[in-house]
C-alpha cells in the first residue's frame, strides 16, 4: 500500500484545540490512514530569511507531522497577503475586500517553491500525495518542476467562484493552469465543479475527454465533486463522554426556561455573522413572544486577526450584539451571549445537543462542517432544527434543513421562527433524513472516494 502524504498550510496538532474544517477533517482522516503530514508550524520567525524555513518533526500516533516555520516576510506575503487578502475574498465572491493590486504574488510563489524544496527529499516513489486548499495551488507544479512523478491530488476546501469573478485576479490564468499539474482536483460541490468546467472551457479552451477529464495546457486533469463530511460515530461517541455531558447539563440548567439557538464559527466575514444577528433582532421584533424566551449563543473563534477585514467584522459584531442586548435585554434575560473564543472540541457535542436550533448562515462557504456536527449531536427522539444558508456547500446535500437566503433578513427571521415552532414529528422526520445523509457521506467516504479516484486516475 502506498504511503499517504498530506500537505496543507494548517496542521492539527493533537495537543492544541483546532478551529477550521480542514484541520478537523484531516486530523480525523490521518489518524485512520497514518502517513506523513507536512505544513506550516504556526510559528513566524521575526528576523528569518525569505524562502527559508526550519523544520520540526513529531510523531502523533500513526502520523508523522513535519512542520516548517516561516519568516515574517514570507508569512505576510503568502498567508496574510495572497492567500487571505486575495484568494480567500475572491473565492468567497467578495471582490470588494480583495487586495488585487497588492504584489503579494511573489511571496506566494516563493513559499510554494519552499514547500516543494523541503518536501521533495521526504518523498518516496510510490507515495500518494494529497495537497489541500488555496494556500498551495501551485505546489504540484513546483514539485513536477523538481522531477516529482508521483500521483498528486488537490482538494479545494473553499468555494470556486464563477469565471467572471475568478478572472478579476490579475494572475488568474497562471493560477488555474497550475491545477493542471495535478492528476485529480476535488471540489466541495457540483456548483464549484461547474464553475471550474466553465472557466477552463472559456479561458483555456479546454476539451472534455471522458468523465470529468479536462485537457488544456498540454495536460489532462480529472476533476470531481467530493463533499467533505465528519466522523459521525466519533462525534457521537464524544457526545457521550464526560465533558460533553457536563456541558449539556450545565447549559440546560443555566438556560432552563429558554429556547436556545446556537452559532459556532470562526470569526470570518464569509460566515454572515452580522446578517445572522440582524435576523435574530428581526425575530425578536416581529415575533415578540421570543423576548424573554429565546437566547442566541454565538461562539466565534478568533481568526486571521492580522488581516484588516477580520478586525472590522469583529467590531461590527460586538457593536451589533451590544445594541440588541441593550435594547431588548433585561435583568433576568440577555438575548445574545456572544463568546469570542474557541470552545474545546470535546464540549461541542454537548453544546449542540442542548440547543433547539442551529444557525448556520454563511454568505458563502465551501461546505460547513458545523451544520453536520449539529445534526450528529442531536437526540434522535427530540432533535433540534438546522437553519442553513443556501450558499453553504452543505446545502447541496442537506435538503431537509430549513434553507435560507442569509441576505434576506426578514426571510431568515421567519425561518428561525418556523424552526422554533416546528412540531416534534416534523423535526424527527427531517433529522432522520439529515442524519442518514451525513452518515452515508462521512469523512471516511470522502477520503476513500478521493484516494481511490486518485489511485486509478492515470
Ligand atoms: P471553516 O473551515 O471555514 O472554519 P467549517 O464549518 O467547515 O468552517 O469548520 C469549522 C470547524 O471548526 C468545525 O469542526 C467547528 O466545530 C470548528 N469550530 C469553528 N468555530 C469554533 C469555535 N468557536 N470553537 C470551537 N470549534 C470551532
Ligand atoms: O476550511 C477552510 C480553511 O481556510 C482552511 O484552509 C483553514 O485551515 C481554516 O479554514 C482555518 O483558517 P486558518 O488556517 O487561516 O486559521
Amino acid at each position: 500500500m502506498s504511503r499517504l502524504v498530506v500537505v496543507s498550510n494548517r496542521l492539527a496538532d493533537p495537543r492544541k484545540p483546532a478551529a477550521g474544517g480542514l484541520a478537523v477533517a484531516l486530523g480525523e482522516t490521518l489518524q485512520k490512514t497514518g502517513g506523513l503530514w507536512f505544513g506550516w508550524s504556526g510559528t513566524i520567525i521575526k528576523e528569518g530569511t525569505p524562502g527559508e524555513g526550519e523544520m520540526h518533526v513529531h510523531q502523533a500516533g500513526p502520523v508523522t507531522l513535519v512542520e516548517m516555520d516561516l519568516c515574517q516576510e514570507d508569512h505576510d506575503a503568502y498567508y496574510r497577503g495572497y492567500a487571505n487578502g486575495v484568494l480567500w475574498p475572491v473565492f468567497h465572491y467578495r471582490l470588494d475586500l480583495a487586495h488585487l493590486e497588492s504584489g503579494y504574488l511573489n511571496g506566494y510563489r516563493r513559499v510554494n517553491h519552499l514547500f516543494a524544496r523541503k518536501l521533495m527529499p521526504l518523498l518516496k516513489p510510490d507515495d500518494l500525495i494529497w495537497i489541500h486548499d488555496y494556500h498551495l495551488i501551485p505546489l504540484a507544479a513546483e514539485l513536477r518542476a523538481m522531477g516529482c512523478d508521483n500521483r498528486i491530488g488537490f482538494f479545494l476546501h473553499i468555494p470556486l467562484p464563477p469565471q467572471q469573478i475568478l478572472a478579476a485576479i490579475p494572475s488568474h490564468e497562471w493560477l488555474m493552469r497550475a491545477l493542471f499539474a495535478y492528476d485529480l482536483v476535488g471540489f466541495q460541490s457540483e456548483a464549484d465543479l461547474l464553475n471550474f468546467s466553465h472557466y477552463v472551457k472559456a479561458e483555456a479552451t479546454a476539451e472534455t475527454i471522458g468523465a470529468g477529464q479536462f485537457r488544456a495546457f498540454n495536460s489532462t486533469v480529472k476533476a470531481g465533486a467530493f463533499p467533505i463530511g465528519i466522523d459521525v460515530d466519533d462525534f457521537q461517541r464524544m457526545g457521550l463522554a464526560r465533558e460533553a455531558v457536563e456541558t449539556f447539563e450545565n447549559t440546560r440548567t443555566e438556560y432552563s426556561r429558554r429556547r436556545l439557538l446556537i452559532g459556532v464559527d470562526r470569526l470570518d466575514y464569509s460566515k454572515g455573522l452580522p446578517q445572522r444577528i440582524r435576523a435574530f433582532n428581526e425575530l425578536l421584533r416581529e415575533y415578540p413572544e421570543n423576548q424573554h424566551s429565546a437566547t442566541l449563543l454565538q461562539v466565534a473563534s478568533p481568526s486571521r486577526e492580522d488581516v484588516d477585514a477580520y478586525a472590522d467584522i469583529q467590531h461590527e459584531l460586538e457593536s451589533l450584539c451590544g445594541a440588541i442586548n441593550g435594547n431588548y435585554g433585561d435583568f433576568d434575560w440577555m438575548p445574545i451571549r456572544y463568546i469570542h473564543r474557541t470552545v474545546a472540541r470535546k464540549r461541542l457535542p454537548g453544546l449542540y445537543r442542548a440547543c433547539d436550533v442551529a444557525l448556520v448562515t454563511p454568505l458563502r462557504d465551501g461546505m460547513n462542517l458545523v451544520a453536520k456536527e449539529f445534526i450528529a449531536a442531536q437526540d434522535e427522539t427530540d432533535p433540534g432544527v438546522l437553519v442553513l444558508s443556501r450558499f453553504a456547500g452543505a446545502a447541496e446535500q442537506l435538503k431537509e434543513a430549513l434553507l435560507v437566503n442569509p441576505y434576506d433578513i426578514a426571510g431568515t427571521a421567519q425561518a428561525i421562527q418556523r424552526a422554533l415552532q416546528m412540531p416534534l414529528a416534523e423535526r424527527q422526520t427531517r433529522h432522520k433524513a439529515l442524519l442518514a445523509n451525513i452518515r452515508q457521506y462521512d469523512v471516511h467516504w470522502w477520503r476513500e472516494q478521493f484516494l481511490q479516484t486518485l489511485a486509478t486516475v492515470r
